[in-house]
């Protein structure tokens, strides 16, 4: 990366006019290099790029010559989509990197065309823009930085399946507006990778974003990965849950879908979420966890489910589930940050195949929006010195820190966040590492700050986190 850096410093040292090109082109490239996650993908691309590259080579011949003959004018914008439709980059398979090679030639190719024609000064311009990239490119793969750069790397699921270490949090994110440009933000900078719960009542809006994404030729459905939940108050009729989570993410499967908690509760009478009488929630026991799980599995069997897992289980409640299961879980769902790494769960998941998944990965600064009163706890890992210190050195914030500490550590991750720019920090975590000595300094504090005790359901006989009751809130369940 550092020669790239240094050809845009010294290009952009000689204000030209064309930096403005160069620079958006070179972001094309950058992007279209996020798909590369290895060599034989980068040839495979790059075959592509050379394609692209003799197409605008063609051009810049075509218009120098058009020019000289000062035919450009007749020329109309019919012929130049055809020709565009009729392209190498119609035939690539990959419709990211056709979208990019498009976007590329349109703008090398496209630009002024309607007007007064182009000059063969600009024209070369252009040509010369177009070799830095490919410098650029073959930079990237001799110097491996390809792979570092932006791929999002995922670990392999029991069933061979892959998921994403890194992907879009969006609980608290109820505001449509909101949700969707930060939807928007989260897919164009990359983000193949949503989790969303029933709960959350924001699966309509996250399916509308990505099915219009699909549409438009964007990616596939199938480079894309969706979670969603069964929630607390659905175990008595999962599979309608199921069946209304995939008409709302408006797609034949989901990824990975999870039992949102293991306290079952009743469903209020406009069965839209928790029944409350004189304030506190009804356990719903008469439901064993493995029945809800056998829904599961039998979705799973059918093919609208591509994986399933639990969220919030204990380690007991896991292994439990996985002993009864036909098919074992692929994936828990749990709080997980560096004052509460989870250590003892995740190295049962590691014995068993299962994955794990952190939620409030950097501490969830805007829980207090749904966590009152005594169930709330403080803490915020963005302020612990070692990670300040560590965003000192790598020129990083806070927050990506944490979410690089957990991606090395082999924990999938799902930042929440409607704010474009934050939504953005977050996925520009792939490009350098913590040292093993640094990872190990983390071991070093003491993990036993569980943020969220799920209070409202202390009360439940299968709550999971009973001695954090006892301990937070002293809250003892009765015998
Ligand atoms: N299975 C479960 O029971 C469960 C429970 C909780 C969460 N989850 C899932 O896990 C996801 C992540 O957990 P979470 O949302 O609780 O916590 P989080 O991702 O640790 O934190 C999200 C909060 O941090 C803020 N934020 C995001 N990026 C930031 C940055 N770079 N710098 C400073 N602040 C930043 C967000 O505000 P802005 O939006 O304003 O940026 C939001 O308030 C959830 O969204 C949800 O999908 C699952």
């Amino acid at each position: 990366m550092y020669l790239i850096d240094a050809i845009i410093v010294l290009w952009g040292a000689f204000d030209l006019s064309i930096i403005k090109s160069f620079q958006s082109q070179l972001i094309d490239y950058l992007r279209l290099a996020c798909y590369l996650n290895n060599i034989s993908n980068a040839i495979v691309n790059l075959t592509f790029m050379a394609g692209i590259m003799t197409q605008i080579a063609a051009q810049f011949a075509l218009y120098s010559f058009s020019t000289h003959m000062s035919t450009v004018q007749n020329m109309t914008e019919t012929k130049h989509h055809i020709w565009l439709d009729q392209g190498i980059w119609s035939k690539c398979s990959n419709p990211e990197v056709h979208t990019v090679a498009r976007n590329i030639v349109d703008r090398i190719a496209a630009v002024d065309y309607a007007s007064k024609g182009m000059t063969s000064t600009r024209a070369g311009n252009y040509l010369f823009n177009a070799v830095l990239i490919v410098i650029a490119f073959f930079v990237d793969i001799l110097g491996g930085n390809v792979e570092k750069m932006t791929a999002v790397p995922s670990i392999p699921l029991s069933n061979g399946q892959k998921l994403p270490l890194l992907g879009l949090g969006t609980w608290l994110a109820s505001d449509e507006k909101l949700l969707n440009a930060a939807v928007r933000a989260a897919l164009d900078a990359g983000y193949r990778y949503i989790d969303t719960a029933e709960l959350y009542k924001n699966e309509h809006v996250i399916g509308a974003v990505v099915k219009e994404y699909i549409d438009a030729g964007k990616f596939k459905r199938e480079d894309i990965y969706i979670t969603t939940k069964l929630p607390l108050y659905g175990h008595h009729n999962a599979a309608h849950y199921i069946e209304e989570s995939l008409k709302k993410l408006q797609t034949d499967y989901i990824d990975l879908y999870l039992i949102h908690t293991p306290i079952p509760l009743e469903i209020n009478d406009e069965k839209t979420g928790i029944k409350f009488v004189n304030g506190e929630p009804i356990p719903l026991t008469s439901i064993p966890l493995i029945e809800t799980w056998k829904v599961l599995e039998k979705y799973y069997n059918e093919g609208k489910l591509k994986a399933i897992g639990v969220s919030n289980f204990n380690e007991e409640q896991l292994q439990d589930l996985y002993d009864k299961a036909t098919v074992k879980p692929h994936n828990i769902q749990v709080e997980c940050h560096i004052l509460f790494p989870q250590k003892p769960l995740f190295a049962l998941c590691k014995k068993l195949g299962v994955t794990l998944t952190a939620y409030a990965p950097i501490g969830s600064p805007g829980r207090g929006e749904a966590q009152k009163g005594a169930g709330f706890v403080e803490g915020d890992p963005m302020s612990h010195p070692l990670v300040k210190r560590l965003a000192e050195k790598y020129g990083k914030t806070p927050a990506q820190i944490l979410i690089r500490q957990l991606i090395q550590r082999g924990i999938s991750t799902i930042p929440k966040s409607t704010n474009p720019d934050r939504v953005r920090e977050n996925f520009n975590v792939l490009d350098f590492e913590l040292t093993a000595d640094e990872l190990a300094e983390f071991d070093k504090i003491p993990g036993d700050k569980r943020l969220f005790l799920f209070d409202f359901g202390k009360a439940h006989p299968w709550h999971p986190f009973k001695a954090d009751l006892k301990k937070v809130l002293g809250y003892e369940q009765p015998a």
